[in-house]
């Protein structure tokens, strides 16, 4: 066990997708870190580390990426937000080349322990990386983004890095779970040459049952 994982109270949970099952190692009661680890952002506006949280969104996420699963046999992924991996792993499990990404240290930590127990960290990477300031030079057919547009602040920047990353023929598949202010992020994808297709997927997280959106972007005249 990472030394770093051992400074939060641990639960584990299987996460059962259509054929397969992700064991995950996660934080238990994370409402207790909501305090703990809340700070003032460079902007001053309060920062929260979600990080800390299984979302539905990531469950539906997984869930996608595993229904079309053989598209990802030896893909180039980058994950953003990756919080605890689930997607990413899903997407690993499938045979790619998962990057996960997080502005938060600890998360990897976690990510990477999570990858190690479900035995696809030997073709994963793992780098802290804030998507305002995106550290790679190359680009990636697949793109994966479990409710990372919660904050309107953050639209502007994952839209400028997937004009940076997204290969001309990539996908950006990003879940969130309906929230009334998502549009405004669609509409600017629109507004800045991505064109989006939206579905819902059903998802089963502590006993209640969600509509998770899941969008797959693209680039308009690829
Ligand atoms: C709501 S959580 C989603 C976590 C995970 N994808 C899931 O669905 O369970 C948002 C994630 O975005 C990360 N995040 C927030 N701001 C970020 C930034 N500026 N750059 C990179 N990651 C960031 C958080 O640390 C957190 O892991």
């Amino acid at each position: 066990m990472d030394t770093q994982l051992r400074d939060y109270p641990l639960t584990s949970t299987i996460v059962k997708l259509k054929t397969g099952r992700v064991q995950l190692t996660i934080i238990e009661e994370p409402d207790w870190f909501l305090d703990q680890l809340s700070r003032k952002d460079e902007e001053g506006r309060l920062y929260l580390p979600y990080w800390t949280y299984l979302w539905e969104s990531s469950i539906g996420l997984a869930l996608y990426v595993e229904k079309i699963g053989t598209q990802f046999r030896d893909a180039q992924v980058l994950e953003i937000g990756c919080g605890f991996g689930l997607a990413g792993i899903v997407a690993s499990q499938m045979g790619a080349k998962v990057i996960f990404t997080d502005a938060e240290r600890d998360a990897l930590h976690f990510v990477q322990h999570n990858a190690e127990q479900n035995s696809v960290s030997q073709h994963a990477d793992f780098v802290q990386m804030d998507w305002n300031t995106p550290c790679f030079n190359r680009k990636f057919p697949y793109i994966l983004a479990a409710d990372v547009i919660y904050e309107e602040h953050h639209w502007q920047p994952i839209v400028t890095l997937l004009h940076s990353y997204l290969a001309s023929n990539g996908i950006a598949l990003f879940s969130e779970p309906n929230r009334n202010n998502a549009s405004g992020f669609f509409k600017l994808l629109s507004d800045n040459g991505f064109a989006y297709q939206k579905s819902t997927c059903p998802v089963k997280l502590d006993r209640t049952t969600s509509k998770v959106a899941i969008y797959t972007v693209r680039r308009v005249n690829a």
